[in-house]
């Protein structure tokens, strides 16, 4: 291992590269990381990083040697969320809110996220410029969300402040403003739990049919039990993990058509090409780069020695970017022969449960668009910046787009 290699902090790198460079490109460090150190360890932090495919997919499904359970506190809400728990808690937890995602529950919500689809793009009716984060790609899965959990619209703008405020960052790192942030949160978390409840001891006398709410308090009544104090955590784990990925999975595709418009233009003759974009997308640009497990015994991985307790940083970005898998993996291509085989939503128990859901809005947002927009002029301002607000994304804060 060389010496720059050593005092390279993965994670460090990756902040550094989000801060300095406006395109925000990991890419090439992956690949160097790929081909000359796929298992990195770092011994400041004694942790470990993993870049190649193969190496990634081996940490994802071994569950008895990788932990979830990543030391999230106690007072963190995710602590009791599925995301930080292993097996058996975890497996009985996901086969009861496995419920919320079938392909019955998806095909019963389509109809209402093509409304929804349409009604954010007759919003944009007549406009000549748009910021399409704002205006598209980040109203549209927190809207389906809010819908699945049977949010009324009365609800929405209370609902979209708290979440706005539980998953932002402070301003600054000055005491001053991390305590006026910690407290802004604390309040809004309270307050969304409040909220939640409520609307759980409504579902409880008044269930619905598909709402995410009533098929889990209708599993308690088949003595399934999931109790209270996990389906709050859940609730907000969908917000969680799913408003800001299904932002960027959108705007990722618009960006990469803005950057790459002959790709747009194939859609265009052959919309049945959509599906295929939409992983290319996930692949391509994945919208979760980055996750973690704690080694959970010690073993010996790949020649090295992982000790108990070490944390391993995992790249599904720089995976889903491996050459041994993926034939020219730095061009988008609508034709791939092994397009699903990216790891944009992680592998084994964990693997995304929301996926169907990410996928069905991806494909409906992008096919309605190409209805609607015959051509894109570029972008007047053209930036790929990270979404401040989470760790691991891989997102746009903003897209200009003009609008012919
Ligand atoms: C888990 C990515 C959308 C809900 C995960 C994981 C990844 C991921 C990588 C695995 C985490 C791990 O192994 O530790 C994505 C991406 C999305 C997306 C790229 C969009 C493009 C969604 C949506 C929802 C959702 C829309 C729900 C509304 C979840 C949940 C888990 C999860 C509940 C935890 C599953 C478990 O622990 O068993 N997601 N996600 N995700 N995702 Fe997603």
């Amino acid at each position: 291992m060389s010496q720059s290699n050593r005092v390279v902090n993965p994670l460090i790198a990756l902040s550094m590269l989000k801060r300095n460079d406006n395109s925000f490109n990991p890419f090439p460090w992956y690949k160097k990381m790929r081909e000359e150190s796929p298992l990195l360890y770092n011994e400041e932090l004694d942790c470990w990083s993993v870049f190649s495919y193969e190496m990634v997919k081996r940490v994802v499904e071994n569950k008895d040697y990788f932990s979830s359970a990543t030391g999230v506190k106690k007072e963190q809400s995710l602590s009791r969320s599925m995301i930080t728990m292993d097996p058996p808690l975890h497996t009985k937890i996901r086969s009861i809110v496995n419920r919320a995602f079938t392909p019955r529950v998806m095909k019963a919500w389509e109809p209402r996220i093509h409304e929804i689809t349409n009604e954010l793009i007759a919003k944009m009716e007549g406009k000549r410029e748009i910021d399409f984060i704002e205006e598209f790609a980040g109203p549209l899965p927190v809207i389906v969300i809010a819908e699945m959990l049977g949010i009324q619209s009365t609800n929405m703008k209370k609902f979209k402040e708290w979440s706005h405020i539980i998953f932002s960052t402070p301003v600054d790192n000055s005491d001053e403003e991390v305590r006026i942030w910690k407290e802004a949160k604390l309040k809004a978390e309270a307050e969304l739990e409040e909220f939640f409840n409520e609307i759980i001891a409504d579902k409880r006398k008044n269930p619905g049919d598909n709402d995410i709410i009533s098929i889990l308090v209708k599993a308690n009544e088949v003595g399934e039990k999931l109790s209270g104090e996990y389906i709050v955590p859940f609730c907000n784990l969908l917000l969680a993990a799913g408003n800001e990925t299904t932002t960027s999975l959108i705007g990722n595709s618009i960006y990469t058509f803005a950057e790459q418009p002959e790709i747009y233009r194939s859609l265009q003759s052959n919309p049945l090409l959509v599906s295929h974009a939409v992983e290319e997308s996930l692949r391509f640009r994945s919208p979760v780069q980055v996750m973690r497990r704690i080694v959970k015994k010690d073993l010996e991985f790949y020649g090295q020695q992982l000790k108990e307790g070490q944390l391993v940083f995992f790249f599904l970005g720089a995976a889903n970017r491996d050459e041994r898998v993926f034939e020219n993996p730095e061009i988008f291509d609508l034709n791939r022969s092994n397009k699903r085989d990216h790891m944009a939503f992680g592998g084994g128990i964990h693997f995304c449960l929301g996926a169907p859901l990410a996928r069905l809005e991806a494909n409906i947002a992008i096919s309605s668009l190409l209805k609607k927009y015959s051509a894109y002029e570029f972008p007047l301002t053209f930036e790929l910046d990270p979404i401040p607000n989470s760790g691991v994304g891989y997102g746009l804060n903003s897209l200009n787009l003009l609008l012919k």
